[in-house]
């Protein structure tokens, strides 16, 4: 295990009704605010009037920032920035998915830097301060709510790309499993893909075993393959939410990452892939995760794969380690199938004719990706061949 230091500063309010502890939690921090939501799910299901009894118990104001999209653009960003300085606002609350929250934590940035915002995101320029951001989380998918992470996507140039700084962990994070209640099937089945993905991510990494990150990176997914299935079928039950809202959370807040280097390539080549088709990014990486694990897999990750199969299949050890392995992939493939998502990137109306650029963007923006294995340019190109 490498050397690490661990600091996750957001207060989960978890639970029904814990919307409560909104008042309280903005009283203290702000007497003016910015409401960040995406196009129209949370008023149209209750949940921004909940969030506007409790701001104005709490008499603090507020302006509003609506029309985040599913990756969220610049143009969103710059707005809210723009907002913030005309109107002297003190705190950012995101209220939607990733995508709400990752616009809020870049506008956070955006507003105490004096250059331009895409700067973190493409010149490594280190974001040191930033407004302070809470989030009212209303799909289980991202972990943004708990972690530094903020993707964007600069419309015109179609770059999708993230930046990361502990300035932008969210203060607060408010995680009521009946706001998730609306979320389609889609939607809900790209969350549990986009989860169980970052697990595989912090999993399949160097060095190849870290027992405590990697048991609890185990059950995360055991808890996905368990309930996934029981929030697609039956979108208002209670626990089964309650748990892939936890499980969104603990799987991408560091914990499974601190102590090992993360792979990361499946989230790179998605990136490139939602960043030119606009495409849901779980839906994305349904598709490309099984595909990566068959390409890395060789004589040197074997284990890994072994290790996947028995303890989060329950594939019976007996068997010849290549075969436990492929049974590990096909399994993975079929979960994704059996919640709905797509297994190809033709199935979403994807063709090869942008794979090189793409590829190449990837290189020129990251280098040589992955650490469980690394990946070059002409690998990323025959993954998405198989992808296709
Ligand atoms: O736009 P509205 O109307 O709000 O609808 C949204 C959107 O269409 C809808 N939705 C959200 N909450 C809902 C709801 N519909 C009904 N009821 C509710 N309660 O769901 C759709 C998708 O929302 P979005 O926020 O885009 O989804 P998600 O949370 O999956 O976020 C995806 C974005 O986060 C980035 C992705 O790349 C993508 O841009 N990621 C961010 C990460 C991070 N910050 O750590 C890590 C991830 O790997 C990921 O890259
Ligand atoms: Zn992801």
């Amino acid at each position: 295990m490498f050397n690490f230091t661990f600091n996750i500063p957001t207060i989960i309010y978890f639970g029904k009704g814990q919307i409560k502890a909104l008042g309280q939690e903005l009283g203290k921090r702000a007497k003016k605010i910015l409401i960040v939501i995406g196009r129209e799910s949370v008023k149209k299901y209750g949940i921004f009037d909940d969030v506007v009894r409790e701001v104005k118990k709490a008499e603090v104001s507020f302006v509003e920032l609506s029309g985040v999209k599913p990756n969220p653009r610049l143009k969103s960003v710059y707005e809210g920035i723009e907002i913030c300085r005309k109107e002297k606002v003190g705190f950012i609350l995101a209220v939607g998915g990733g995508s709400v929250i990752d616009a809020s934590k870049a506008i956070a940035a955006g507003v105490r830097y004096e250059g331009d915002v895409w700067d973190f995101f493409t010149k490594g320029v280190a974001c040191t301060d930033a407004l302070p951001v809470g989030t009212v989380l209303t799909l289980a998918a991202t972990g943004s709510e708990m972690n530094r992470h903020a993707v964007i996507t600069k419309e015109d140039t179609r770059r999708k790309l993230a930046f990361s700084s502990n300035s932008v962990k969210p203060v607060f994070s408010i995680l009521d499993p009946e706001y998730t209640y609306s979320v389609n099937k889609y939607h809900t089945a790209a969350g549990v893909a986009d989860i169980m993905s970052h697990v595989f991510e912090e999993y399949f990494s160097q060095p190849p075993s870290a027992a405590v990150q990697d048991r609890i990176a185990e059950a995360l997914l055991k808890v996905c393959i368990h309930y996934g299935p029981v929030v697609c079928k039956k979108p208002r039950g209670y626990e089964a939410r309650a748990n892939i809202l936890w499980a969104g959370s603990l799987a991408l807040n560091g914990l499974l990452g601190e102590g090992k280097c993360g792979d990361w390539a499946s989230h790179a080549i998605e990136h490139e892939v939602s960043a030119v088709y606009d495409i849901s990014h779980g839906a994305g990486l349904a598709i490309i995760v099984p595909n990566w694990m068959k390409s890395v897999l060789n004589k040197g990750t074997l284990n890994k794969f072994v290790e996947y199969g028995v303890n989060v299949w329950g594939i019976e050890k007996k068997k010849r380690e290549t075969e436990i392995a492929r049974a590990a992939i096909d399994k993975t493939r079929d979960f994704f199938s059996s919640l709905g998502l797509p297994s190809r990137l033709s199935e979403v109306g994807i063709t090869g004719e942008h794979f090189g650029d793409m590829a190449k963007n990837t290189i020129e923006s990251l280098g040589e990706i992955g650490t469980f294995k690394k990946l070059s340019g002409k690998d990323i190109v025959e993954i998405l061949n198989m992808s296709l």
